[in-house]
């Protein structure tokens, strides 16, 4: 496996292995800069958004590269406030403009939206079907969305991007897209950071004499998940990109996946109505009880916690 490493998605693109991220990189010479190193140091993929704000400058990050176009996998997502079949299909054309590229590689719905999704959906398989974009797919879906959602689609989802780290790393989920030829995709691999300071993954870098960062993207990479980790730092983008010429023991993978704590980084809940549905449309009811518990006792907490502000305690 090399930098330019490859998984065959479920239509036969290939889609590399290795990409960059770009939330939260500025709009201008931030993004700009960013994206034109990670593609001048061997990064082939680029993960923007329509809600990153920052299309323009992944363009020109690109350009200023002088990577051809047809050498860099592109993924954008439509936003929540553009979902829908009139919405995506604009959304989708005002990013091809920001990007200044006539096709997309990737097209991700950014996070479900109960039924709306579904009319996107239809939009994205159109735009497919047209040859605008190579591959679709889906983000932040977890079991009980996919087994709402997957019945609905006349095309399955090539990708699915998820939060997944060493606190996050979904083993059912991961198991549920490979039997469905899902390819699973990371977002926020090193837990924005917060992952580095894990001692056990110190002590595998230690002992491997790598990066806790290049640990953790190793781990997921052997494990065929893709990874976009971002970086603003020069010396971090190049470095975050080194996983190619060390393994991971069967030891060392042991540990990192006994960090798993089913833990996302922020509470993110479905509506409780659509809970209820996905309950009664839902074959795998198992996915949805502790979701809908987890839902149930947030709202509940943050009930409480108005009461008792409101009488001043
Ligand atoms: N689909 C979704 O809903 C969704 C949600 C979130 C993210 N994403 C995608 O996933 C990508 C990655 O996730 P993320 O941006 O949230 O976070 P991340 O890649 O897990 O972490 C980025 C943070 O880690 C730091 N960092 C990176 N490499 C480092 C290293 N070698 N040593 C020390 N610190 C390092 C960066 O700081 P510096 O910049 O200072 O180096 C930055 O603060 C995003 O950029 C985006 O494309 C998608």
């Amino acid at each position: 496996m090399n930098k330019s490493a490859t998984v065959v998605l479920n239509n036969g693109v290939k889609m590399p292995l290795l990409g960059f991220g770009v939330f939260k990189l500025k709009e201008g010479t931030e993004v700009i800069d960013a994206v034109k190193t990670a593609l001048r140091n061997g990064y082939r993929s680029i993960d923007t958004a329509y809600a990153y704000h920052n299309e323009a400058g992944v363009a020109k990050g690109i350009k200023e590269s002088g990577i051809s176009r047809e050498d860099i996998f592109i993924t954008s997502k439509v936003g929540n406030n553009q979902q829908g079949y009139k919405g995506t299909i604009n959304a989708f054309h005002q990013s091809l403009k920001e990007l200044k590229t006539d096709y997309l590689d990737l097209y991700l719905i950014h996070w479900p939206q109960e039924d709306l999704s579904i009319e996107t959906w239809k939009a994205m398989e159109d735009l497919y079907e047209k040859g605008l974009i190579r591959a679709i797919g889906v983000s932040n879906y977890w079991i009980h969305h996919l087994e709402y959602f997957l019945p609905r689609c006349n095309i399955i989802p090539a990708v699915n991007q998820v939060e997944f780290h060493p606190h996050l790393s979904h083993p059912e989920l991961l198991k549920y897209c490979e039997d469905r030829k899902i390819q699973v995709e990371s977002w926020s691999p090193l837990m924005q950071g917060e992952a580095l300071a894990i001692p056990e993954i110190q002590a595998i870098a230690i002992k491997t004499k790598k990066t806790p960062a290049q640990v953790i993207l190793r781990w997921l990479v052997q494990k065929g998940v893709v990874v976009i980790p971002r970086s603003a730092t020069r010396e971090r983008i190049i470095s975050n990109s080194q996983l190619f010429d060390f393994h991971l023991d069967n030891e060392d993978i042991r540990i990192l996946d006994s960090l798993n704590r089913n833990k996302s980084m922020r509470p993110y809940f479905d509506k409780f109505m659509f809970l209820i549905r996905t309950l009664i449309y839902n074959k795998q009811k198992k996915h949805v009880w502790p979701v809908l518990a987890k839902a149930t006792a947030y709202k509940a907490n943050q009930k409480i916690k108005t009461y008792l502000g409101a009488l001043n305690l």
